[in-house]
């Protein structure tokens, strides 16, 4: 599907720094389109706030964020790249939101529903560690996804259903007052649940088996080094589909290099060490460049800041003119 002339946009929440699998379902798509239609990419720190309570914390976390999505290949002449704490209208929408969208809606939230059921798990109270903020994060992605007229919003899959809720919210404002809103469609990388982590399960930070992208050389070489593999003998054919490194290098390579490595696994002859070194050589190279860049913005931050401020004032923009309209259709 080839997007054009359409609002694209996406979030990024601040928690830690993006992994290999957030790159490949949410952010590579994202830098992809941006080159043939508007695209609004934001920090999300404001999402952040439901679980980190340090501001340093939130703070190193955005520059992180900000520096790898740049260090990617964001192209900030046609970006708007911006921090969400910086808009002042998303808080005003947030609450005019809160108005329109039912209790039930937030109850049927897959990821609230996860906690409620750990916590019963855990023999704790159905709502212990359960702020405001969590609960009703689903309709500050909505004002979010509203605030900037996005037609398309590329997610991983696991922030679908956000998405869809953003719909509905967007649709009962519609329907309630005007037709202020445009109904956003979630975009979700196919390949985005098949990024393999390190053993072999879905990469997630929550099974601590993700490979951080712009990491030191040696850090990467040791995750690579670390993934799980069977134990077929160097010489034994291999089927390349079913191995990590094979399919963790798909997506670092051109289709011609790795049909060629799917080759080498086809016709034995390759252990698992050579081919994890053949792996490490090609995301080492790749991200060489990426890496330089990380670490210059990390190193000058007041430059992180700039980008940012720039964002924000291009972001407003926006955002001040539809909040107008929003507010003067509810409220007379
Ligand atoms: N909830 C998203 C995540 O955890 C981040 C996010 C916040 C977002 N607001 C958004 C993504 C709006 C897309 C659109 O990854």
């Amino acid at each position: 599907m080839i997007e054009e002339n359409k609002v694209v946009l996406t979030g990024i929440k601040p928690t830690g720094i993006p992994h290999f699998g957030n790159y490949i379902g949410a952010f590579k798509p994202t830098i992809e389109l941006s080159k043939t239609n508007k695209t609004f990419m934001f920090i999300a720190d404001l999402h952040a706030l439901n679980s980190i309570h340090d501001p340093k914390t939130i703070r190193d976390y955005t520059y992180q964020a900000t520096a790898f999505m740049i260090a990617m290949g964001t192209d900030l002449n046609n970006t708007v790249l911006f921090r969400q704490s910086d808009i002042p209208e998303i808080y005003q929408l947030n609450t005019l939101l809160m108005n329109l969208t039912p209790k039930g809606l937030m109850n049927r939230a897959h990821s609230y529903k996860a906690m409620m059921d750990k916590n019963t798990a855990a023999g704790l109270d159905i709502d212990a560690g359960i702020n405001m903020g969590l609960y009703t994060y689903p309709i500050l992605m909505a004002a979010d996804i509203l605030l900037y007229g996005s037609d398309v919003v590329p997610v991983g899959a696991d922030q679908k259903q956000h998405v869809e809720f953003a719909r509905d919210i967007a649709g009962y404002f519609n329907h309630t007052y005007k037709n202020l809103f445009k109904l956003p469609e979630p975009l979700i990388r196919q390949e985005s649940g098949l990024v393999p982590g390190l053993d072999g399960r879905k990469m997630s930070k929550s099974y601590d088996n993700t490979i951080t992208l712009l990491a030191p050389e040696a850090e990467l070489k040791k995750k690579i080094m670390r993934i799980i593999t069977d134990s077929k003998t160097p010489e034994e054919a291999k089927n390349p589909d079913e191995s990590t490194i094979f399919l963790l290098y798909k997506h670092f390579a051109t289709d011609a290099e790795s049909a060629e490595f799917a080759e080498m696994f086809r016709r034995g002859g390759m252990g698992y060490g050579t081919a994890k070194q053949i792996l490490f050589d090609k995301v080492n190279s790749v991200l060489a460049e990426p890496r330089r860049i990380f670490e210059h913005l990390m190193a000058n931050t007041d430059e992180i800041e700039k980008i940012l401020a720039n964002g924000a004032e291009k972001a407003q923009e926006v955002a001040r003119k539809k909040i107008e309209e929003i507010k003067r259709a509810m409220l007379g």
